[in-house]
């Protein structure tokens, strides 16, 4: 990291160990390690969302890019957290078949996975633009707007929209909105609401990578910030509430301790069985997709649900 985002992540955790309750941000869970540990995650078994979703994509990739597709004569295809890029290349196999004129943007905040990633596409499919970005999704956006070319189809899969609260979900998806033409389209996956064990399996589960993959960040605290966390003190801990459908991690301290944050020159303390918030994960009903398109200034083209109706691929398009 830069100079300045190290700044920038050294005051993010200040803010959050000295709030009540405590709170880190998940968007420091991508580093190196966090990445390829996440990765493992979409692999599980138990994290259905990577399968519902691929289902859906291998189901209807044609009715998926005919909306941008047979409109545009030439089209961006936006990855917003792309990942290892999945599921989009059962999409990017589909268009390289048609000889579509198009470019793959992968934006992810992680650089080796772009690398990765930007590699792996450019020896599957010759000859495909494949143009990845390094990054904050706001920032490159901002960027994007200013250049006015050709239609695009954003895509932000695997319900990452569900790691936003409601008022961010809408202040994200109406910033998405600005930057988006009229002829512009979003693709956008939503986890449905579901059996809660089935959903706690996923967050919870049974190899351990899920609070691996939340222990990470502390280590990262340590490496980056020169912290002196001993993760064996926290314990993971999920929670899901049926009612709502939010689904939220936790790391609990598991004694009495004090931390040392080195880059801060600070001390902070532990009670027993106190809480660090780490993320939440929204599980939607169609009711709440359309609230949200609504709110942000979108208008629902069509869904996309797998067999077992635990996912939503949803087409927007900007409203007039
Ligand atoms: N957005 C996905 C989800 O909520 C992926 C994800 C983000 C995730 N953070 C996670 C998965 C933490 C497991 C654990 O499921």
């Amino acid at each position: 990291m830069s100079e300045y985002e190290t700044n920038q992540f050294a005051k993010d955790v200040l803010a959050g160990l000295s709030s009540e309750p405590k709170y880190l941000l998940s968007k420091y869970f991508y580093d190196d390690r966090g990445s390829k540990i996440f990765q493992e995650i979409m692999q599980m078994p138990e994290y259905y969302l990577t399968d519902c979703e691929l289902e859906i994509i291998k189901t209807h990739k044609q009715d998926i890019l005919e909306a941008i597709f047979t409109h545009a004569r030439a089209f961006d295809l936006i990855e917003l957290g792309a990942g290892d890029g999945m599921k989009t290349k059962i999409l990017l196999e589909y268009l390289y078949d048609k000889k579509a004129d198009f470019q793959y943007v992968p934006i992810d905040i992680s650089g080796t996975t772009v690398k990765n990633l930007e590699h792996e596409i450019k020896a599957l499919f010759p000859g495909i633009g494949v143009v990845g970005q390094i990054g904050d999704y706001f920032h490159l956006l901002e960027e994007m707007s200013r250049q006015n070319g050709v239609p695009k189809m954003l895509m932000f899969l695997g319900s990452n929209i569900g790691n936003m609260d409601q008022e961010q979900s809408i202040e994200f998806l109406g910033k998405l909105r600005s930057v988006m033409n009229l002829n512009d389209l979003l693709l956008i996956g939503f986890d449905l609401k579901k059996d809660p064990e089935i959903i706690m399996k996923a967050y919870d589960d049974p190899h351990g990578l899920t609070a691996a993959f939340n222990l990470n960040l502390l280590q990262r605290i340590n490496r980056e910030l020169n912290a002196d966390f001993d993760t064996d003190n926290f314990r993971h801990v999920e929670t899901y509430d049926a009612d709502s459908g939010t689904a939220k991690s936790y790391l609990i301290s598991q004694q009495e301790q004090s931390v040392y944050v080195g880059s801060l020159n600070q001390t902070f303390g532990f009670r027993k069985g106190e809480v660090i918030y780490m993320e939440m994960s929204q599980k939607y009903d169609m009711e709440m997709i359309r609230g949200l398109a609504e709110n942000s200034g979108f208008e629902i083209v069509r869904n996309f649900n797998d067999k077992r109706q635990f996912f939503t691929n949803s087409i927007w398009k900007p409203k007039t």
